[in-house]
């Protein structure tokens, strides 16, 4: 028998038991007369000890036990003397009867311990043993536990999970594709899911009502921390809605998983229009957790001969709490990371808020004491705030305020993982205008219903229809989004063609949903939220990789497994496939 109990269950009221226990070598410490070994499975570690005086031959043994060798002991349940609060087996030893070595383990590149000293890549490419490291076994366990929670909570309120097909037809939905060479239909392509948007429409036309799917999605886009090209969404679709009730199932939803896993209640989620979350936070998933608004300038500051802001199309400030004394060279940095292209900033100008009611800044040449105080109380700067201003096109200048907003919060610790604020963000845009190829594309996408209020809209500024769209925000992470459709068919042509779309494109590309809505669509909406995102903000990280088991590298590659890779000449041809030199840049 190869174990009677795991190396996390022994405690005192198992002393004087015999026990058998399995697992890993995590360290061994010959010390003379006695060799400790601290034996390691999913469950914890228990400590085994050899005594050299009464079990020679058993020691020996034990001695040569490398790192990572996989064992078998039998042994005798002892109270320690020495015992360790930090562990729960930490008041029980086990005195060895026997050991039987399972398997041998090469030494292993890095140290299996909660902080490792391997690299990120060497990590990635011994997954299987980063994977023993308690911080990746503690996110798997949450991930499970998180996925567990959702079934249920979505199966009691009636929800069935349906599986919608992996090779489907290339749909565009925002990212490349992922294509599928198919064999049996030469020259002929299957894509992979961006998601399963338009099969869980059709599960609404075919009266399902209530869909809900864990689902893997695939996106050939340049990634991120949060971004991987495979993925996992929360999909979720409901028939006879309307926004309203979605937001409030799913807010109920996000609730009960903090309830359950972090035991606290982030309370009714606020909303905001997507013009305010640009207005006031630069970006459409603001971090709340903290203040610190941008304020728009462009009142007080024109018409006082400082070019700059004269020119800009905006002004835009905000207030750094408690920064006032911000040395020069501090300044300094902060104007060179605002210019870095990522920011995009032209300069940085400055107002030091003085505690003594003064005010000190890099424009004093140009404004008198009263215009900076007005500046100061519009930015609802307090004395010992430092006021930072960016000024240039409106999108640009906004988009880098809120960068700078972010930046201050992370340097003044504003953004605990510990805390969470979550809301809606409503009321986006459905179209997006794109200055390059000059025309529109859907902000979300082509199924998504224009507000009523705003359909007439689309025939003559079709960039100020708003939609019935929504995304949920947590701690400035999107971790959702989601729509009432369309399930009217001649508006859902209008969309197509509003979106570039001749007839017979949008036939090839969508016929089979346009062929659906032909029977009797009802109106539907839905959501998915990104269930690695998810994750990862409940584990307390920015980064989704460490909630992944088996993740991409930033280029896209599994450096475990070695892929993508070159296949066979005959899987080529098979395939009618050739290869050609890649272009290059
Ligand atoms: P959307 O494209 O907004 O909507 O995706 C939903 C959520 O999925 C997560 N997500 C990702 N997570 C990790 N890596 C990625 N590459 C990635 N891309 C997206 C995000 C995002 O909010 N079909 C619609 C949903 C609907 O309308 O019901 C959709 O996929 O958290």
């Amino acid at each position: 028998m190869y174990r009677t109990h795991t190396c996390g269950e022994l405690t005192i009221n198992h002393v004087n038991q015999i026990v058998n226990l399995s697992g890993w070598v995590q360290r061994s410490r010959d010390l003379g007369g006695m060799t400790f070994l601290d034996l390691r499975d999913r469950y914890g570690i228990t400590q085994v000890i050899f005594n050299m005086d009464t079990q020679a031959e058993l020691c020996n043994k034990a001695r040569k036990l490398g790192r990572e060798f996989v064992v078998s002991i039998t042994g005798l349940v002892a109270e320690r003397s020495n015992k360790n609060p930090k562990i729960a087996t930490g008041d029980i030893e086990v005195i060895a009867q026997k050991l039987v070595i399972l398997n041998e383990s090469a030494l292993p590149p890095f140290t299996i311990e909660d902080q490792s000293d391997g690299g990120d890549e060497l990590r990635m490419k011994y997954r299987y043993l980063d994977l023993r490291r308690n911080p990746l076994k503690n996110n798997l366990q949450l991930r499970h536990n998180l996925a567990i929670l959702t079934r249920n909570y979505l199966n009691d309120l009636g929800f069935l999970e349906i599986e919608t097909p992996y090779l489907i037809k290339s749909t565009p939905e925002g990212a490349r594709d992922f294509v599928v060479p198919s064999r049996m239909n030469p020259n002929q392509f299957y894509a992979l899911p961006q998601s399963p948007q338009t099969f869980k429409q059709i599960l609404m036309v075919a009266g399902y009502d209530r869909y809900f799917q864990i689902v893997r999605c695939f996106r050939d886009e340049d990634l991120r921390a949060d971004r991987q090209p495979e993925f996992t969404q929360i999909d979720c679709e409901m028939s006879f809605i309307e926004q309203e009730d979605i937001l409030n199932i799913f807010e109920g939803m996000a609730r009960h998983l903090f309830q359950k896993v972090k035991e606290t209640d982030p309370g009714k989620f606020p909303r905001m229009t997507f013009t305010d979350a640009m207005k006031f936070y630069g970006c459409d998933k603001p971090d709340i957790r903290f203040e610190m608004k941008i304020t728009d300038l462009n009142n007080l500051v024109k018409g006082h001969d400082f070019s700059i802001f004269d020119n800009a199309q905006l002004v835009a400030g905000i207030a750094a709490p408690g920064c006032s004394e911000y040395t020069r060279k501090e300044l300094d940095a902060l104007t060179e990371w605002a210019k870095r292209p990522q920011i995009g900033a032209s300069g940085l100008v400055y107002i030091k808020c003085n505690a003594d009611g003064s005010f000190k800044s890099s424009v004093d040449k140009f404004y008198s004491p009263e215009i900076l105080r007005k500046i100061a109380d519009a930015c609802k700067a307090e004395p010992g705030d430092l006021v930072l201003i960016l000024a240039g096109a409106e999108a640009r200048t906004r988009k880098a305020t809120g960068e700078l907003r972010l930046e201050m919060a992370n340097r003044l610790g504003l953004r605990n993982p510990e805390v969470f604020a979550p809301l809606w963000v409503i009321d986006f845009p459905l179209l997006e205008w794109d200055e390059e190829t000059n025309r529109f594309y859907a902000m979300h996408h082509p199924f998504t219903s224009p507000k009523p209020e705003d359909i007439e809209l689309l025939k003559t500024d079709p960039g100020k229809v708003r939609a019935n769209a929504y995304d949920m925000v947590i701690n400035g992470v999107e971790v959702g989004g989601g729509s009432i459709r369309i399930h009217n068919k001649q508006l859902q042509r209008q969309m197509f063609t509003l979106l570039g779309f001749s007839a017979e494109e949008a036939q090839n590309q969508f016929g089979f949903l346009m062929n659906a809505f032909e029977y009797g669509a009802p109106p539907h909406g839905g959501i998915a939220l990104g269930f690695d995102r998810l994750c990862s903000l409940f584990g307390g990280s920015e980064s989704i990789r460490d909630f992944i088991a088996f993740p991409k590298n930033n280029s896209g590659r599994d450096v475990m497994a070695d892929s993508p890779a070159p296949i066979k000449q005959q899987q080529l041809d098979e395939l009618c496939l050739q290869l050609v030199k890649p272009k290059t840049e």
